[in-house]
This record gives C-alpha cells, structure tokens and sequence, in this order.
C-alpha cells in the first residue's frame, strides 16, 4: 500500500495540528448554535471524526451519501444514496467535506441541503484543490484545512478504486497506479 504512495503531502501531525486550529475556529463560531455537522460521505469519516472531538460544543452528527466519482475522474452526474435524517429546517448546518476539487459535489450537496431551509449553511473542507475547480462554480468554502497542488491524493480516508482510506497520512498516487 505505502509503496504505492509517490509523495507524502501531508503527515498525521500537520493534519492534527490544523484539525486543532479549525476546531479552536469552529468552536467559538457554534458555541451557542448546536449545529447539525453533516458529513458527505465516505471519504470524510477519517476526517470527520477528528474534527468532531475538537469542536467543544453540543452539536448533533448526521451523514449524507452521494454518489458520482469512479476513477480520478468525476462523472458529474449524482445521486443521494443516502440523505440527512435530522430535520434541519432553522438549524445551523455545517458540512464537513474531504476535499472540494471540481465542485460538483459539494455545489450539489449545498443545493440539496438549502431546499430544506437551515438558518445557516456553511462548508469546512479539509482539502481544496482549487486549480481543478470546473468553470461557474462560485461556491467558496467557509474553512479550508489546506489547499493543495493539483494531484490526485489518497490516504486519511481519501481513496482510489475504495483503496488507501486507512493510510495515516496524506499523499500523492504514484501516476503508474492509476494509468495502469
Ligand atoms: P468534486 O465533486 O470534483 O469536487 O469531488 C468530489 C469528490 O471526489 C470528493 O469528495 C472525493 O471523494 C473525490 N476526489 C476528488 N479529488 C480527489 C483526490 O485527489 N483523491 C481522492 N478522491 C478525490
Ligand atoms: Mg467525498
């Protein structure tokens, strides 16, 4: 598995030191709010269980499950395989992401969550690679744990072909791997 692996971008520390500081952001943001923290699902859940532990307010976990990507390359076409069970309507949401690459998924996931109507909708991904980001997508990200080159990346629950999730670290697919 690791020797598939061509660059470490990002170690267990440098995540957990940013996850500190995001959690020091987000905690004084939604002290008083008891936010529902929407996870997209699955390449989140390593992410999303760290960042969870260091925002020190009540707030209530929920997931949604869409489906688009195949490869390294995103389809553009989605579903929701699996929505929000908590009603939000009038809650503080916040949408915890692994990574905002074309934009695709995160502009569907904001428009599918708006219709229900929260008091407020904000986005915290851990990853942005904004130089793969398709033409008229203006979404921004509220909070961004590090904005990254433009490679294809896996580890820390990011994946290629469902591989790599379980890597501690971030880092770049060697080319060989994913051209074979
Ligand atoms: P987007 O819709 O193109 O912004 O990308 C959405 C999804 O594609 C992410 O949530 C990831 O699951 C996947 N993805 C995008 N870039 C990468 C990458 O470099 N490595 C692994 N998965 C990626
Ligand atoms: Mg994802």
């Amino acid at each position: 598995m690791e020797r598939d692996i061509e660059q470490i971008l990002l170690t267990p520390e440098q995540i957990q030191n940013r996850i500190r500081e995001l959690g020091e952001i987000l905690t004084a943001e939604y002290a008083d709010k008891d936010p529902v923290i929407v996870g997209v699902l699955k390449g989140v859940v390593v992410f999303y269980a760290d960042m969870v532990r260091q925002i020190k307010a009540p707030c209530q976990m929920d997931f949604m499950w869409l489906s688009s990507y195949s490869g390294t390359d995103s389809t553009g076409s989605m579903i929701v395989r699996q929505d929000v069970t908590a009603d939000i309507r009038g809650r503080h949401v916040l949408i915890l992401e692994d990574i905002y690459d074309t934009g695709n998924s995160l502009t569907y996931t904001v428009e599918h969550l708006k219709k229900k109507e929260p008091a407020s909708l904000k986005i915290c991904t851990l990853l942005d690679k904004p130089e793969r980001r398709k033409p008229g997508v203006t979404l921004q990200a509220d909070y961004v744990g590090f904005t990254i080159p433009n490679a294809f990346v896996v580890g820390y629950g990011l994946d290629y072909n469902e591989k790599y999730r379980n890597l501690p670290f971030i880092g770049i697919l060697k080319p060989e791997i994913y051209e074979k």
